[in-house]
């Protein structure tokens, strides 16, 4: 099973549409195996952004996501990674579908809603990240038989 780490940016909670994203990654049939409400660090911050280091929207990137709370989510499934992200829609909001997070409630670039894994690697690096072993929860759903083959 793969896993994505999932953030629901400060301009997201800031907007009230926290319960609107989560329910489309529910719905989409991803298991939350971890979730909490924090405030991000500026060391993790820059520890999440590293890959950024050095091009000249890091410094703004990293004030954004600490500048105001955020959800974290740790979420599990068959094709997870993928799955997620078509879920959010691309990275540039102008270019993002119809019927996506992005696509649906955001306009610009810096003000995108919403994080998610770009990699089966990066996933289990960002929720290993994120959350400790013991805040991550393994419960078998009842649905999982309906949703994974
Ligand atoms: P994310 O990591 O947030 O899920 O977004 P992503 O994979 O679609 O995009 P990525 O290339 O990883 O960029 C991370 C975040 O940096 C901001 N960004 N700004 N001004 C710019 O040119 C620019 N490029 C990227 C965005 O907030 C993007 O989500
Ligand atoms: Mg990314």
């Amino acid at each position: 099973m793969e896993r994505t780490l999932i953030i629901i940016k400060p301009d997201a909670v800031q907007r009230g549409l926290t319960g609107e994203i989560l329910r489309r990654f529910e719905a989409r049939g991803l298991r939350i195996i971890g979730m909490k409400f924090i405030s991000v660090s500026q060391a993790l911050a820059e520890k999440h952004y590293e890959v950024h280091k050095g091009k000249p929207f890091f410094e703004g990137l990293v004030k954004y996501i600490i500048s105001s709370p955020v959800v974290v989510i740790a979420l599990e499934g068959t094709n997870a990674i993928a799955a997620a992200r078509k879920t959010i829609g691309a990275t540039k909001p102008q270019e993002a579908e119809a019927g996506t997070i992005r696509g649906d409630f955001a306009l610009e670039i810096g003000r995108n809603l919403v994080h998610g894994s770009d990699s089966v690697e990066n996933g289990k690096i960002e929720v290993a990240n994120f959350f400790t072993e013991a805040e991550l929860v393994s419960w078998p759903r009842n649905t999982d038989p309906w949703i994974f083959e």
